[in-house]
């Protein structure tokens, strides 16, 4: 598991699934245990306006006064003036329009919260490039790409919103996000409390930094996420990386693995096979982040709980090793071939390779540094420990920075972070990310929602008919937190 593997797990881009159609005892069961609003229906069309505010590249020091456009969307169907509010969705590693997409739990709760939804795009992504083609030329021109500049474009974005729009002045903000978005809606209430009276972190990894947590949780959790999909199934992948270093010791084998596998390009050398390993290890983290209970399109299309499908093909550990990699194809099939499209299997192309990955490589590099480490035992990885040196030298020779490893400790507060109010952090138990995440109370106002059968952001996900009570619950709960946050918002106003 090379640096290359972990450092863009966060792109957790998904599309919504085709709606199908509800099983009646499910219908059942859905009205007698919640409210109308969360029973399935049609899905919502997602209309929205496309707007661009020009934001100082610097907010922190005073030499240059050159901006950039930010782009941002507005939907206003559902906002009243009277008693609403404003649903702020802090954008993370990637094109808005993309989360706006995956984002339908604002869109499902915009009526009930008389709100208006605002998707603001983090610079440095989509198109909000504040050097535009040069935006990633050097660490020069990349030096504003940091977690303190997006809060600030937020920040003055909220500003511009309340001076501009007629009646947002007096309306109350909810910050949120999920994955790295998700970790901007808490930082952004922790530093703004001013803008937001509340934020909603759906899957955030907050505590992914340092030693807050131990480096091996995330691929334990991938682990887990496998056993319980099939008991062998993580010992047969165990075995999978010895059966693929026997078969590529000699030029045979590499043929032989490479028609097994059915490669795009056949494997010519020990380089080759190391990439192939590190492809393999991320196609099953990324199957654990997205093993979502209904049919889904994760950049591929996959089926509904798409590790119980993979691990079909992965019972037995206990076969030659070439019936082992034949098995792995098989099981690879499910991730890269559910469409039935794929001519060959082409380990260049990795969900990280297709989005643009360069900012997010960037800010690995800088602040967002978060320890990884396998041991083999706790996990079905081979062992791989955390190297600082290594990955700070690495760093360096790709992008001329050396990260700092302990700032965003300084910078958000790590552990001690209980004299903020207003946060729900809100996990799934099968995302590797709930492992960096807040899965305690902290205090009656910093609330943790976890969701047993909730990969990565389900809940912030469109209502579906397949939706586990217990994510269906989490929305509930999250709803009527946002609810009480706008009452006390009016209610302090009105003793204004
Ligand atoms: C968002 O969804 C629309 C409608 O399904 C689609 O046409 C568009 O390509 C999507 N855009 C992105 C960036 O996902
Ligand atoms: C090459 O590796 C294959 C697969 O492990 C093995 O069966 C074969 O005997 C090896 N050939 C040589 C010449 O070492
Ligand atoms: C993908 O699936 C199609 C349809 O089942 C099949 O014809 C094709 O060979 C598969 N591709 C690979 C790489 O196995
Ligand atoms: C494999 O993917 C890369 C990156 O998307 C692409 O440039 C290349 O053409 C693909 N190769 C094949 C054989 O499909
Ligand atoms: C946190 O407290 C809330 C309110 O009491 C409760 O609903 C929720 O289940 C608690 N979370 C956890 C993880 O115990």
């Amino acid at each position: 598991m090379g640096r290359r593997v972990l450092l863009l797990l966060l792109m957790a881009f998904v599309m919504p699934g085709a709606p199908i159609p509800e099983p009646l005892a499910v219908k059942a069961l859905r009205s007698q245990r919640l409210s109308s609003s969360f029973i399935s229906r049609p899905a919502v069309v997602m209309k929205y306006t496309i707007h661009y505010f020009q934001q100082k590249i610097d907010h922190f020091g005073f030499k240059t006064d050159k901006t950039f456009n930010q782009r941002y969307l507005i939907a206003n169907q559902h906002w009243k003036k009277e008693g609403g509010s404003i649903l702020f969705y802090t954008g993370n590693e990637g094109d808005i329009i993309w989360f706006c997409n995956n984002t339908g739990f604002m869109w499902d709760v915009a009526e009930e919260l008389k709100a208006m939804l605002v998707f603001a795009e983090h610079r440095y992504y989509g198109e909000s490039l504040p050097y535009g083609a040069n935006s990633f030329k050097d660490s020069r021109h990349l030096n504003y790409l940091t977690s303190e500049q997006a809060l600030a474009d937020y920040a003055e974005l909220i500003r511009h919103l309340k001076v501009t729009i007629p009646g947002a002045e007096n309306q109350p903000f909810i910050a949120v996000g999920g994955s790295y978005g998700g970790v901007l809606a808490a930082w952004f209430r922790m530093k703004y409390p001013h803008f937001v009276v509340g934020a909603l972190a759906a899957s955030a990894p907050i505590w992914q930094f340092e030693d807050m947590v131990p480096c091996g949780v995330f691929m334990e959790i991938v682990t887990t996420d496998f056993r319980r999909s099939g008991p062998n199934c993580p010992e047969t992948i165990r075995r999978s990386w010895e059966a693929i270093n026997r078969l590529t010791r000699n030029g045979t084998g590499l043929h032989l693995l490479s028609e097994a596998l059915h490669l795009c390009v056949p494997l010519t050398n020990s380089q080759d096979v190391q990439h192939l390993k590190d492809w393999i290890s991320e196609t099953w983290v990324n199957l654990a982040m997205v093993d979502y209970p209904y049919e889904s399109n994760f950049l591929q299309p996959l089926p509904a709980w798409p590790v119980k499908m993979v691990c079909q093909y992965l019972k037995n550990p206990h076969v030659s090793d070439t019936q082992l990699v034949k098995n792995i194809f098989k099981a690879l099939n499910v991730y890269y071939n559910y469409s039935g499209q794929a001519r060959c299997l082409n380990t260049s192309e990795t969900t990280s390779s297709r989005l643009g990955s360069q900012g997010w490589s960037y800010q690995a590099c800088t602040e967002m540094v978060m320890p990884f480490c396998t041991n083999g035992i706790d996990d079905m990885f081979e062992p791989h420990s955390w190297d600082l040196k290594k990955y700070s030298e690495d760093c360096y020779r790709q992008w001329n920075v050396r990260p700092r490893a302990s700032w965003v400790t300084s910078m958000y507060g790590g552990k001690d972070i209980s004299s903020h109010t207003n946060i729900i952090f809100s996990n799934g138990d099968l995302d590797p990310w709930s492992g960096g995440g807040i899965t305690k109370n902290i205090s009656d106002t910093l609330v943790a929602i976890t969701i047993p059968e909730g990969a990565h952001h389900l809940d912030l996900r469109a209502n579906n008919a397949f939706d586990p009570m217990t994510v269906l619950l989490a929305r509930s709960l999250e709803v009527k937190y946002m609810k009480q946050w706008i009452r006390d918002f009016y209610g302090s106003l009105r003793k204004k």
